[in-house]
C-alpha cells in the first residue's frame, strides 16, 4: 500500500515536471516532493527485500543469440544466414542452438555459484545471450568475474511515457477518425507491443470484422491462458498475448490480485497504445454513455502481439522487458512499438552498448522495425531517452482538435474563454449523427445566467481555513447557498500533487445542487498544461491565474459582504457555454513541452552525439483510443471504454502503425529503409511555409512557443500518405551499425568486441557516416566530407539537390542533379567546412527533388568545435 502511495505521487511528479514551469517556486516545491518520496521509497524498499543484498542482474554471456549465429560451433547448424530476414523459430535449427544456449546457461551458473545459491528468472536466447539471476551483490562479483561473462548489469525500472495530465476538467472531444481506414490498411502485418498488457474484450481487438482476419503465416507467436484471460481472449486480431513478471515478482512489489499474472491489462496504457497503433476501424468511442464519434488505429488492418513487462502501480523491470522483447522478435512480429523508457537515463554513448539496445539491435538485425518513445521529460535539451540509430524514437506533437468553452459574466458579457467543458448531464444520448445537429446543448441550463458562489463564501462553518477552497468535501458547505449556483473553487498544487481531485469537486457541486463549477487557476499552478476530461457535468476551468483573477475581480465587485466579510448579496452571475463539439483549426501542430528533447549525448564528453534524436514527431497529446474498464492509470477514466491521454508513449503507437503500412507496401523494406521513408518525408512547415513551431523549444527553453529545431521534433512532424511514396530511401543493415558502434571514438574495439563479439575493421571511420536520413556532426573541426548513399524505390526519377548550410558552415553537394534508374543507388557527397568555432550548434538541411514530385529531406546538424576528447568509455 505505501509502495503504491510512493508510486503515486511520483507519477504525479513526472506530470509536474511534464508541465510548463515558468514558476521558479513551483520547480523547487516538486523537486523537494520527489527528493520526500525518493527518501520514503527506499526506506520500504529496503524493507521489503527479501535478503539484504539480494537483486535482480542481467549477465550477457559470451555466444551468439540465435539472430546473429552463423553455424561456427560444432555440431549446431547456423541460426542466421540473413539480414533483414525473419528466422523460422520453430526450425530445428533454432530449436537445438536454443536448448544448447539455455544448458550453457545452467552450467555456467552452477559450476560457478552453486545450485541453490541463486534464482535464473530468464535465460535470453533470441536478442540476447544471456541471462536475468537473482543473487547477492558477492555472488554477481564472482559472476562478473567469470570469463565468460561479458557484462553484468544490476536491473532497473523501467515505465511508461504517459504524461498523466493534471485531474481537471474537461472536455469531451468529437470524432477521432484517423487516415488510413480503408478494410485493408496494414493487412498481414504483425504489431508487438512491450507495454502493460490488453483489454482482449474490448471491439477494437475484435475479429468479428465484415471482412475476416487471416493468421499471418510468419507469426508464431502463442497466447497464455489464465482464469482472467480464459482461452478465446485472442483471435485472429489479437493473434499473441504473453506476460514477463518474474522480476516484478523477484522484487516483492508484485501483488496477482492487482496486476494479474496474466496478459490482461489492469492499467489501460497497453489498450490503448495497441489500439492507436492498430485498433479496428470505426469503432465507437462511448465514455459516460455519450458518444464520441470513432476511433481507428493507424493501421487498422494489422494484427497486434502484445508483450505484457509493465505492471499497474508498480512500472516494469528491465529483466522482464528484455524477457518480452526476446519473445516478440523470436515470435516473428513485424514491427515492435515500445511506449516505454527506462525510469532513469543511462546516457550516450554507453547507452548504445546498453543490453536494453544491443536487443533492439538484434531485433533490427531480424528485420523489425523497432519504435520507441522518446520520454516525456521535456522540454530540457538532452531529456531524450531513446538513443540508438537503429531505433526510431518518436516526439509527441499537439494536433489542432480543440474544446472552446467559456463562462459569460453578468448581463454585459465579459467572456473569459477556458478548457474542460463536460456536457450537461441533461443531454439525452445521441448518435454521432444525431450530435452533428445539436452543437448548442452543452454547458449551463441554455442561455441562463446563474448566480456565482465563491467556495470559500459558502462555507457551513466561516472560520474554516481557506486551504479547504478545493471542493473536496461537500460536507464543509452551506448548501443553500450553492443550490442553483455555479460554484467557484481554487486549482491549486494540491490538484497538480494528487491530493485534490476533480471527480471529488464534481460530487461537491452534485451534491449541494450546483449548476455548474467554475475552477480558477492559483498562480502556483501557472505554466501548468490541462488537458480535457468528460465528466458529465457543466464546468471550465479557466487554466491561468490572470484571467481567473478577471473572473475574480468580477466576483468581488458585485458581491456585498457585512463588515466581518460574510457575504450578504450574491450579485455576480454567470453562464457557462462551448466545449464539447470538437473544433479543427487547421491550425499546425506543435512540439508538446512534455516530450523530450534532444541532442544524443556523448556521456564522455557530454558533446554532441552524431546521431540525431528525437527522429519524429508524431501526435502525442490528447489521443482518444481503447481503454480497459478495469484500468487505474488515469482516475478521471475509471469504469470507461476509451480514453483521452497524452505522452511520447500515445505518438510511437501511430510511427508503428504507419511503419505497418510501409512494409505492407513495401514487404523487402529494412527496418532503416521504413525509418527513411518515414523521417525524409516529414513536414517542417505549415500550410503557409512557415517553420512548425515547439513548446519551449530547446534552443530557447524560456520562451513558450519557437520554431521547433530537430532536437524538438527529429525529421518533423509525419506525414503518412507522403511516407508510403518516398521516392529515395536512405538504408542500413547490421554490419553498417556494427560499423558505426566501432567508429564512435569513446568505445573501444575491445568494448564493441565484448558487447557484440564483433570485430572492428582496421578503419575506424566515424559515426557520421552511418548512411542515415541525417547528418549530424557533433564536433566538426576543418572539414569533412559524408558520403549518403540514396536507393530509388520509385520508377526513374532525375533528382535536384538544393540545401540550406547550417549557421558557421560551408557546404558544398555532389552531383547537384542525377538521374536514378528503378532499384538503383546513387552516392552523394557533402562537404562541409566548419567557418567559425563557436561551439553553437546550427541546423540546416539538405533537399533532393525529382522531376515525378518527390521531395527528400533530410537535415544537416552541426556544431563547430575546437578540441575532441578521446577516452575509452568502459561499459
Ligand atoms: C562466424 O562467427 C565467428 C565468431 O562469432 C567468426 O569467427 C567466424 O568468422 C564467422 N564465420 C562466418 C562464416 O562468418
Ligand atoms: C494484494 O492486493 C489485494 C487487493 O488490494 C489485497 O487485499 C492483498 O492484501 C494484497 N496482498 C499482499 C500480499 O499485499
Ligand atoms: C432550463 O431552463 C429552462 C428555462 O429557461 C427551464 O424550463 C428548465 O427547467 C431548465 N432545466 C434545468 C435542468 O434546470
Ligand atoms: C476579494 O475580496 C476579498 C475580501 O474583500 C479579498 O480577500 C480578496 O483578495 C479579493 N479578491 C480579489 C481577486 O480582489
Ligand atoms: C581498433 O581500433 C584502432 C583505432 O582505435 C584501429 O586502428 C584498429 O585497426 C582497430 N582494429 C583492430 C582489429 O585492432
Ligand atoms: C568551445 O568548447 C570548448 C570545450 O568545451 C572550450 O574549450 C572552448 O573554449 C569553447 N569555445 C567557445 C568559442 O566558446
Amino acid at each position: 500500500m505505501r509502495g503504491e502511495g510512493g508510486r503515486k505521487a511520483n507519477t504525479k511528479m513526472a506530470q509536474g515536471y511534464n508541465t510548463r514551469q515558468h514558476s521558479l517556486t513551483t520547480m523547487k516545491a516538486l523537486v523537494l516532493v520527489f527528493f520526500l518520496i525518493t527518501v520514503l521509497r527506499r526506506t520500504i524498499c529496503v524493507g521489503v527485500a527479501p535478503e539484504s543484498g539480494v537483486g535482480v542482474y542481467i549477465v550477457l554471456l559470451k555466444g551468439d543469440p540465435v539472430v546473429q549465429y552463423n553455424g561456427s560451433i560444432q555440431g549446431f547448424a547456423a541460426t542466421s544466414d540473413s539480414n533483414g530476414r525473419k528466422l523460422n523459430a520453430s526450425s530445428k535449427a533454432v530449436k537445438s542452438y536454443v536448448a544448447y544456449l539455455v544448458n550453457s546457461h545452467d552450467t555456467v551458473l552452477e559450476r560457478t555459484l552453486g545450485r541453490g545459491n541463486y534464482q535464473k528468472l530468464y535465460s535470453y536466447h533470441h536478442v540476447i545471450n544471456g541471462v536475468a539471476v537473482q543473487m547477492t551483490k558477492r555472488k554477481a562479483d564472482i559472476l562478473g568475474a567469470m570469463p565468460d561473462v561479458l557484462h553484468i548489469e544490476k536491473d532497473f525500472r523501467f515505465r511508461t511515457e504517459t504524461t498523466h495530465t493534471p485531474d481537471y476538467l474537461g472536455l469531451p472531444t468529437g470524432g477521432w477518425t484517423l487516415e488510413g481506414g480503408s478494410s485493408n490498411a496494414g493487412e498481414g502485418i504483425v504489431i508487438g507491443l512491450v507495454d502493460t498488457g490488453v483489454d482482449p474484450k474490448h471491439p477494437s481487438f475484435s475479429d468479428q470484422t465484415a471482412k475476416a482476419y487471416k493468421r499471418s503465416a510468419s507469426y508464431t507467436g502463442q497466447c497464455e491462458f489464465t482464469a482472467e484471460f480464459p482461452k478465446g481472449s485472442c483471435n485472429n486480431k489479437l493473434v499473441g498475448a504473453r506476460h514477463f513478471a518474474a522480476a516484478a515478482v523477484a522484487s516483492g512489489e508484485f501483488n496477482s490480485t492487482v496486476q494479474y499474472e496474466s496478459p490482461l491489462d489492469a492499467d489501460g496504457h497497453g489498450t490503448h497504445t495497441a489500439a492507436t497503433a492498430a485498433g479496428n476501424y470505426g469503432v465507437t468511442v462511448l465514455v459516460n454513455g455519450f458518444n464520441y464519434g470513432s476511433a481507428s488505429g493507424m493501421a487498422p488492418r494489422a494484427q497486434i502481439a502484445q508483450y505484457k513487462a509493465i505492471y499497474r502501480d508498480i512500472g516494469g523491470f528491465f529483466a522482464d522487458v528484455v524477457a518480452a522483447i526476446d519473445q516478440a522478435v523470436k515470435d516473428g512480429v513485424d514491427v515492435l512499438s515500445l511506449s516505454i523508457g527506462p525510469a532513469s537515463i543511462p546516457g550516450g554513448s554507453a547507452a548504445y552498448l546498453s543490453t536494453f539496445d544491443l536487443a533492439l539491435l538484434s531485433a533490427v538485425k531480424a528485420g523489425v522495425f523497432v519504435t520507441q518513445a522518446a520520454g516525456n521529460a521535456g522540454p530540457y535539451p538532452s531529456t531524450i531517452l531513446s538513443f540508438s540509430p537503429w531505433i526510431v524514437s518518436v516526439a509527441a506533437g499537439t494536433h489542432d482538435r480543440t474544446y472552446p468553452n467559456s463562462i459569460c459574466l453578468g448581463s454585459k458579457s465579459k467572456t473569459i474563454s477556458g478548457i474542460g467543458l463536460a456536457r450537461n448531464f441533461s443531454i439525452p444520448r445521441l448518435s454521432n449523427h444525431q450530435r452533428q445537429a445539436t452543437t448548442s446543448a452543452t454547458g449551463t441550463n441554455g442561455s441562463s445566467f446563474y448566480r456565482l458562489v465563491l467556495a470559500r463564501d459558502a462555507f457551513r462553518n466561516l472560520n474554516t481555513t481557506p486551504r479547504t477552497d478545493g471542493c473536496q468535501d461537500s460536507t464543509l458547505y452551506d448548501e443553500t447557498v450553492v443550490k442553483g449556483s455555479i460554484l467557484i473553487c481554487t486549482y491549486d498544487l494540491n490538484f497538480l500533487f494528487g491530493v485534490y481531485n476533480i471527480p471529488a469537486v464534481v460530487i461537491t457541486a452534485q451534491n449541494l445542487g450546483a449548476q455548474g463549477i467554475v475552477l480558477t487557476a492559483s498562480s502556483e499552478v501557472d505554466g501548468a498544461t490541462f488537458s480535457p476530461t468528460p465528466l458529465g457535468f457543466p464546468a471550465i476551468i479557466i487554466p491561468n491565474s490572470k484571467d481567473s483573477l478577471v473572473l475574480l475581480d468580477y466576483y468581488n465587485m458585485t458581491t456585498e459582504r457585512d463588515q466581518h466579510g460574510k457575504v450578504t448579496k450574491f450579485d455576480a452571475v454567470g453562464s457557462i457555454s462551448g466545449g464539447e463539439q470538437a473544433t479543427f483549426s487547421s491550425s499546425p501542430p506543435q512540439v508538446a513541452s512534455f516530450s523530450s528533447r534532444g541532442p544524443d549525448i556523448n556521456s564522455a564528453n557530454f558533446d554532441v552525439a552524431d546521431v540525431l534524436k528525437p527522429n519524429i514527431m508524431a501526435p502525442g497529446n490528447l489521443i482518444w483510443a481503447a481503454w480497459t474498464s478495469i484500468g487505474v492509470d488515469e482516475q478521471d477514466f475509471n469504469g470507461q471504454n476509451f480514453a483521452m491521454i497524452s505522452g511520447t508513449s500515445m505518438a510511437t503507437p501511430h510511427i508503428a502503425g504507419i511503419a505497418a503500412l510501409i512494409k505492407q507496401k513495401f514487404p523487402h523494406f529494412s527496418p532503416a529503409a521504413i525509418a527513411s521513408a518515414i523521417t525524409t518525408t516529414a513536414t517542417v512547415v505549415d500550410s503557409n511555409g512557415r517553420p512548425l513551431l515547439a513548446q519551449n523549444p530547446s534552443t530557447n527553453v524560456a520562451a513558450d512557443l519557437g520554431p521547433a529545431s530537430p532536437f524538438d521534433f527529429g525529421a518533423g512532424f509525419v506525414n503518412p500518405t507522403a511516407a508510403l511514396d518516398p521516392g529515395l530511401i536512405f538504408d542500413a543493415d547490421y554490419d553498417d551499425y556494427v560499423q558505426f558502434l566501432c567508429s564512435v571514438p569513446e568505445l573501444s574495439n575491445l568494448t564493441v568486441y565484448k558487447a557484440i563479439n564483433s570485430n572492428c575493421g582496421s578503419n575506424k571511420g566515424l559515426p557520421s557516416d552511418l548512411n542515415t536520413p541525417s547528418i549530424v556532426i557533433g564536433s566538426l573541426n576543418g572539414h569533412q566530407y559524408v558520403q549518403r548513399k540514396v536507393t530509388n524505390v520509385a520508377a526513374t526519377e532525375t533528382y535536384q539537390s538544393s540545401f540550406t548550410a547550417p549557421t558557421g558552415v560551408m557546404i558544398a553537394v555532389n552531383p547537384r542533379s542525377f538521374t536514378i534508374q528503378a532499384g538503383e543507388s546513387a552516392q552523394i557527397c557533402v562537404a562541409l567546412e566548419a567557418t567559425d568555432s563557436s561551439n553553437v550548434t546550427s541546423f540546416g538541411n539538405l533537399v533532393l527533388s525529382g522531376n515525378a514530385g518527390h521531395r527528400v529531406r533530410i537535415s544537416i546538424i552541426i556544431s563547430t568545435r575546437k578540441q575532441k576528447v578521446e577516452t575509452d568509455f568502459q561499459l
